[in-house]
């Protein structure tokens, strides 16, 4: 039974109000202090003709405590309820432990699809820093809707075509070596790219070639196509290897390449709609009653853009998935663009479309280029990884710590440490990358998270030998206890308010406060000491299993990885 249902009811009992309306006024008090839950009487004052003051004290008179209700006190115009403790410590770390890895799920998204579109890299580019921060956040998001009972796709949106294949593909004709870029594909493709660029500079007719070879791509010619194709699949492999480093999963790769086919339709839909009007030789929809530039959906040569692209895939999108939200993790320069493609889609009467949502975030700042590129200032994502990775082993090592597999161990924290780092602010804001931070074991970082679930890992596995399956928890009631599994109780809030606001970092500050508070709890309430009875310590004990699962799960739904020891 929950607490405030059950307080609901009581106070319901009692006042004749709407239940509803009671549900709706309880609220959190400001301080644990005065109290677990609050009832403000302001309302009641017309209704009863007395001041709020003495309705508090009135109710809290008849409100004897209960299994659930240590007592219920009047404060101002407030009714305060204090938990009874033990009831409380019991229920949820109970709950917690029965729940496994489903504590702080729930059934709201009823199966309902949700896509999440993020990472979304161009091919023959490298994967760039701003396409990690979309990977943590859409992952992220993908785990916590699923966690929610939505039946989640995850789409990799890639950056696979587009006048820029029609200039790599010149160049390699003139400079490329298929040998040399088997051996390290993305950098020569990056290479003989740049190479264009400088020769076209001295000989503007590159620019011809290069619109052709783009035109016998955009007309299926074979050898174009196979070439084309061969960019794509190495592109993959490199960026697959970054994924399978971040545990990170596609649904779909299905890139801007696989919806050319599918943009005459939207052309003659928009065009028969009468929304397509021609400006400076292009077809455009007008957009200035929404205070915004046009979008060009036709160039004026023909071509289609970006924008139709996206138009293109949302309605297949619709179409194959029924979605229920459409999401796309992209950075917030692209703002403009979304509320124009939505804008289009929204005149063109297509009801689902408001279910499309962009999800922006920040810049990554390098201060001092701290972090060491290979390639001028194109800061390479793997290089990113592993030199977190180098670093990590280093401080491992010099903590002399207990690490079976060192090797996995830095893995996994070097790489949760960037994940975090991603996720610890609200994502439309910029972030400035510092190691210091980001492998401060002590501070607000992943390894301080991963540290207290090894510690509490370490606590249990020492206590093999002791049945801790069904303790007496009033055994275990303190102050600190009570704080801590207070908030192991609020996980399912934190992960409702991380999709409501497609914002991670609920989770990541809920499971930070969770270490912190565990901590402090097992510095200040011994578990395994020898002056501690056995009763005691199987309370204890009960807690560190429930509050480490609940470590892992969070940061899962972050996609980090926990380790066992450290
Ligand atoms: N490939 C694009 C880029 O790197 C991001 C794609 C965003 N998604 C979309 N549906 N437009 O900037």
């Amino acid at each position: 039974m929950d607490f405030k249902q059950h307080i609901t009811d009581k106070i319901t009992e009692i006042t004749g109000l709407d239940r509803a309306a009671v549900e709706d006024a309880i609220e959190t008090p400001p301080d644990e202090k005065m109290g677990d839950l609050a009832f403000p009487c302001f309302p009641l004052a017309r209704v009863m003709r007395k001041a709020p003051p003495a309705i508090a004290a009135e109710l809290a008179e008849k409100l004897s405590g209960d299994e659930y209700i240590e007592k219920a006190q009047a404060q101002g115009g407030y009714l305060n309820f204090f938990f009874n403790r033990a009831k409380y410590i019991a229920d949820t770390v109970t709950a917690a432990r029965s729940a496994g890895d489903t504590w702080g799920s729930s059934d709201i998204g009823g199966g309902r699809t949700v896509l999440i579109e993020y990472s979304s890299p161009n091919i023959a580019k490298p994967f760039h820093i701003g396409h990690l921060f979309s990977t943590a956040v859409g992952n992220s998001l993908a785990r916590i809707y699923k966690h929610l009972g939505y039946s989640v796709q995850s789409l990799n949106h890639l950056g696979d075509w587009g006048t820029q294949f029609g200039k790599l593909i010149c160049a390699y004709h003139r400079w490329g070596d298929k040998d040399v870029i088997a051996k390290d594909p993305i950098n020569e493709i990056l290479k003989v790219y740049v190479k264009f660029h400088e020769e076209a500079e001295k000989d503007p007719s590159l620019e011809d070639e290069a619109r052709e070879y783009f035109k016998k791509l955009e007309d299926g010619d074979k050898e174009t196509t196979e070439l084309w194709e061969y960019f794509r699949e190495m592109s993959l492999v490199e960026f697959k290897r970054v994924y399978d480093m971040l545990g990170v999963k596609f649904d779909s790769y299905n890139g801007e390449a696989f919806y050319s086919d599918k943009m005459d339709e939207v052309v003659d839909i928009l065009r028969d709609k009468g929304l397509l009007v021609e400006s400076d030789g292009a077809q455009v929809v007008d957009l200035s009653d929404l205070n915004m530039p046009p979008c060009i959906i036709l160039k004026s040569d023909g071509a289609t853009i970006y924008a139709t692209r996206d138009i293109a895939a949302a309605l297949y999108r619709h179409r194959t998935y029924d979605f229920y939200k459409n999401i796309y993790v992209v950075g917030i320069p692209q703002s403009l663009h979304f509320k124009q493609i939505f804008a289009v889609m929204d005149k063109a009467g297509w009801e689902w479309s408001k279910g499309c949502e962009h999800v922006g975030f920040g810049l990554v700042k390098l201060p001092g280029r701290a972090m060491s590129t290979r390639h001028g200032d194109v800061v390479f994502l793997e290089d990113v990884l592993n030199e977190s990775i180098d670093k990590t082993r280093e401080i491992i090592k010099s903590n002399a710590s207990k690490v079976d597999d060192i090797e996995d161990a830095a893995k996994r924290i070097g790489i949760g440490a960037i994940l975090y780092t991603f996720l610890h602010s609200s994502r439309e804001k910029d972030i400035v990358f510092s190691w210091d931070t980001m492998l401060d074991f002590e501070g607000e970082s992943a390894p301080y998270c991963q540290y207290g679930y090894a510690r509490g890992r370490s606590i249990l596995r020492r206590a093999e030998d002791i049945d801790y399956s069904a303790p007496d928890m009033t055994k275990a009631v303190s102050d600190e206890a009570y704080t801590l599994i207070k908030h192991l109780g609020a996980f399912a809030d934190a992960v409702k308010d991380a999709a409501d606001k497609n914002e991670p970092f609920y989770i990541n500050r809920y499971v930070t406060n969770l270490v912190r508070l565990f901590n402090k709890f097992y510095t200040t309430n011994p578990i395994l000491k020898d002056d501690v009875d056995e009763d005691t310590k199987k309370a204890r004990l009960a807690i560190v299993d429930a509050v480490t699962r609940t470590v892992k799960t969070a940061l899962y739904l972050l996609g980090i990885e926990t380790v066992e020891s450290m």
